[in-house]
């Protein structure tokens, strides 16, 4: 006998990650050499400084019991000296910030603090997933709201008007955008900050592609004035501090808000090990020159992941930041699933299909510049067909 699961479980469906992964991992185990372009996973290392400051706390007797539920002082410091330096964003690094294991796990939290039952929640026609499964899991109505293609995947916020009734909550919004890349723009944010302001939304802002391939300075939605007052940003280590594995970020807003996520995290969690806390503090004071060497390597990939685009006819847009390139099949190509499986299992090379960031990615791919460069030239060529696909290596 099997015990029944609850509601939100059988209307959840596994990470689509967490699915094709495990089949990337059985190719692999059968021998295959699988090059991976699907999840946004660093390779690089963090900087030299963080590993010694995380072997450093490792080997202290006293670094190792439960820490703060709100985060060690010294992180939370170094997280608002980095906003003041990076975004010229002033944080009270005692009330209006909060470490997070990640910031995935912070959009549970903002959920579970803001959203009753049958809340809505705007999230965008295409984005993270988690923003819609989560909201979904704490019994929220989600409604996509319209991403304008031809307007650089910006909002339509006439169209996103539309969709409120007095039960909307919380709108999600995250630029420099994944999976698009479509950049982060003051204007932007004061437009999401006016819409909120004028129709009592929360907005809450996911930002953690800014540093990375970022053609402008990168911005902060709470460097708007008025954001505070209806505004949340998450932020993280995983990409921008080549970190996703240390499970290491942050949210930011106004103390009430913060309070409040904390009532509700520190139910949840018991927060992370000083060690990890310590190195992240290190790691947010790397040198511009540590980033730009970070993008230089990915600037190198992108010119072979627009090779592979090419070579699959897909066309893009050149303005995309953040650490994917967003591509558009050719009208010849007639289902991104075939197409994606088809490499997967002829060319042993994954990709991840647009789809699975919402409908309107249908027609779209999506290729992780977190590959060595020249493992995407052999994904080039494989394609191509004129090499094997990497059987006999
Ligand atoms: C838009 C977006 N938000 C959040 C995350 C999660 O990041 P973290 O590692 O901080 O949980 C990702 C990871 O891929 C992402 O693409």
């Amino acid at each position: 006998m099997i015990i029944e699961t609850a509601q939100r479980t059988r209307q959840t469906s596994e990470y689509y990650f967490s699915v094709k992964l495990a089949e990337v991992r059985k190719l692999m185990a059968e021998g295959h050499d699988i090059i991976n372009l699907g999840i946004g996973n660093p390779d690089m290392m963090p900087s030299e400084n963080t590993l010694a400051a995380l072997n450093e706390a490792v080997h202290r007797p006293n670094a190792h019991g439960y820490q703060p539920y709100v985060g060690i002082p010294s992180f939370r410091e170094a997280i608002a000296d980095h906003y003041a330096r990076t975004y010229g964003v002033t944080l009270n690094p005692t009330t209006e910030i909060l470490p997070l294991i990640g910031s995935k796990e912070g959009i549970t939290h903002i959920s579970l603090t803001f959203l009753d039952p049958d809340d809505e929640v705007l999230v965008p026609e295409l984005g993270y997933p988690a923003y819609r499964a989560v909201s979904q899991m704490v019994g929220a109505v989600v409604k996509e709201y319209p991403l304008r293609e031809n307007y650089g995947w910006q909002p339509d916020w006439e169209a996103m008007a539309a969709l409120l009734t007095p039960r909307t909550k919380i709108v999600w919004l995250n630029y420099p955008h994944m999976p698009t890349g479509a950049p982060a723009t003051r204007e932007l944010f004061e437009q999401a900050v006016a819409f909120a302001q004028s129709n009592k939304v929360l907005l809450c802002h996911d930002n953690p592609y800014s540093l990375v391939l970022n053609k402008k300075p990168p911005v902060s939605l709470l460097s708007v004035p008025g954001a505070r007052d209806v505004a949340i940003e998450l932020n993280s280590m995983s990409k921008s501090h080549n970190m996703a594995g240390w499970r290491l970020g942050w949210l930011a807003a106004e103390k009430p808000y913060v309070d409040a996520i904390l009532k509700i995290k520190s139910n949840v969690d018991s927060g992370m090990f000083q060690g990890l806390q310590e190195a992240a503090a290190v790691a947010l004071q790397n040198s511009d020159e540590w980033h730009r060497q970070r993008n230089a390597v990915y600037e190198g990939r992108l010119e072979a992941a627009e090779a592979l685009l090419t070579t699959l006819g897909c066309t893009w847009d050149k303005s995309q930041e953040g650490m994917f390139l967003w591509g558009k099949l050719p009208e010849t190509t007639s289902s991104a699933e075939n197409l994606i499986n088809t490499l997967l299992t002829e060319k042993h090379v994954f990709i991840a299909p647009g789809f699975i960031f919402g409908p309107k990615g249908q027609r779209y791919i999506r290729l992780s510049l977190c590959t060595p460069k020249e493992r995407i030239w052999e994904a080039v060529e494989r394609v191509k067909g004129q090499r094997g696909n990497g059987e006999k290596r």
